[in-house]
């Protein structure tokens, strides 16, 4: 089986354009200059995450969008929805149609724009990723059900909510040194505890903003790696592109502070990529709330239940710790342009393993991406290797 790479990668910094910029531009900005970077790699399918852009923008039919726009005529392309893992999900089919040898470079984007619209239509786009029936059109949202799930895991474990934010803090410390951030300052554990209460007991600083973004990763195969010209210390391996699916409802779970989906697409991934968690270097995970990057370290074996809070305390989740998390800031502080997510995190996975990183985490082996679609209903997971 051959062989799958990354060759490069590009994104536009996160922000909420409004009508600064329209889908049309955030896309071209992200997607040209790959294109023309590697103008020698020629691209037989394009494949875009988007949660969506049909709500947020009135655009549908993102796959011949592209095309039109990148000048990819006749170049099959589609989109994948998956909520906010879609663009962990997109690498996911992308890394699969190189592997069947049915495609050979693959252009893969990212993109959201959540901002043409206000929160509350934003949130209530959002919440159509949960079970409408059962649960969405009795009133809840996202920050409403991760307020439910860290109630419920402060109150299992005898956790103190401000200790969340510190997953925050470390979040806002990386992304003040990354230039594509949407917030580029430092936070201190203080400030976040006097901000807002969004879904009690999660605060402001526990939640990621609503953000605009678009980012784009070029794949290829082996044999079109060998013909090009392209600098290989500037080239990854895609190792490993797994999903896993769990109720879409929470009711359903036996337990629902378990991400029962990230440990079993972790663990699959782990064991395509004949590697164990102990390998890994870099950790972007899908810290959308301060909750969720607590129940995917505990569902990934870093820490027992309970203890993750820990890990934060002690320094293990910062840039030069054992387990770095949000190295660029995360969906917490570099922004969460919710289907464009999975490929933001690709792209720093990238910028770690090349070494081109701002913040840098000390030369990196192994990075993994987990992206996460409603509250752990579809988990996509990752895993890059540096050559
Ligand atoms: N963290 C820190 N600051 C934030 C923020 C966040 N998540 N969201 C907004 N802000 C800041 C803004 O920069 C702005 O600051 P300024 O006044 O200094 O310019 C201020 O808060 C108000 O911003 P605004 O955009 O009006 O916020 P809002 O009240 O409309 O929305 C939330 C705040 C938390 C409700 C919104 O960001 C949200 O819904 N987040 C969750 C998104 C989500 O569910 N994603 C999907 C997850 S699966």
């Amino acid at each position: 089986m051959t062989r799958v790479f990354m060759v490069d990668g590009n994104a536009i910094p996160v922000k909420k354009y409004g009508e600064k910029k329209t889908l049309r531009d955030m896309l071209k900005e992200a997607a040209l200059p790959l294109i023309k970077r590697n103008s020698e790699i020629s691209i037989d399918l394009v494949v875009v995450g988007n949660m969506a852009a049909p709500q947020f923008t009135q655009q549908n039919h993102l796959g011949a969008f592209l095309t039109t726009e990148l000048a990819l005529d006749g170049v099959p392309s589609l989109r994948v929805e998956a909520a906010s893992a879609a663009g962990g999900a997109s690498l996911y089919f992308a890394y699969r149609a190189i592997k069947s040898r049915l495609h050979r470079a693959i252009l893969v984007v990212g993109i959201e724009k959540m901002s043409s619209t206000v929160t509350e239509e934003a949130t209530s786009f959002m919440a159509a990723a949960a079970d409408w029936e059962y649960e969405v059109q009795h009133g809840i949202t996202f920050p409403g059900f991760n307020g439910i799930l860290a109630q419920r895991y402060c109150y299992e474990f005898g956790v103190n909510p401000d200790d969340l934010l510190l997953f925050s803090v470390n979040a806002h410390k990386n992304a003040a040194k990354n230039p594509l951030a949407m917030f580029q300052k430092e936070i201190s554990l203080e400030k976040a505890i006097k901000s807002p209460l969004v879904a009690d007991p999660l605060r402001l600083y526990d939640c990621s903003p609503v953000s605009d973004g678009a980012a784009a990763v070029l794949l290829c195969d082996e044999e079109t790696l060998k013909k090009t010209e392209v600098n290989r210390d500037n080239v990854v391996e895609l190792v490993s592109s797994e999903i896993a699916t769990d109720t879409i409802t929470l009711h359903n779970r036996e337990d629902p502070l378990e991400l029962k989906a990230a440990t079993v697409a972790a663990k699959r991934a782990l064991k395509h990529a004949k590697i164990t968690k102990d390998d890994i270097n870099v950790w972007e995970l899908h810290d959308a709330f301060s909750i969720m990057a607590v129940a995917s370290l505990e569902a990934l074996g870093l820490s027992e239940p309970g203890k993750a809070v820990d890990l934060a305390k002690e320094g293990e989740i910062a840039i030069d710790g054992k387990y770095p998390i949000s190295t660029m800031g995360g969906l917490k502080a570099r922004g969460h342009p919710v289907g464009a997510t999975g490929i933001y995190q690709a792209y720093e996975a990238w910028l770690q393993l090349v070494q081109q990183a701002t913040p840098q985490v000390d030369n990196p082996q192994y990075a993994l991406t987990e992206n996460i679609g409603g509250s752990g209903a579809t988990v996509t997971i990752n895993i890059f290797k540096k050559m």
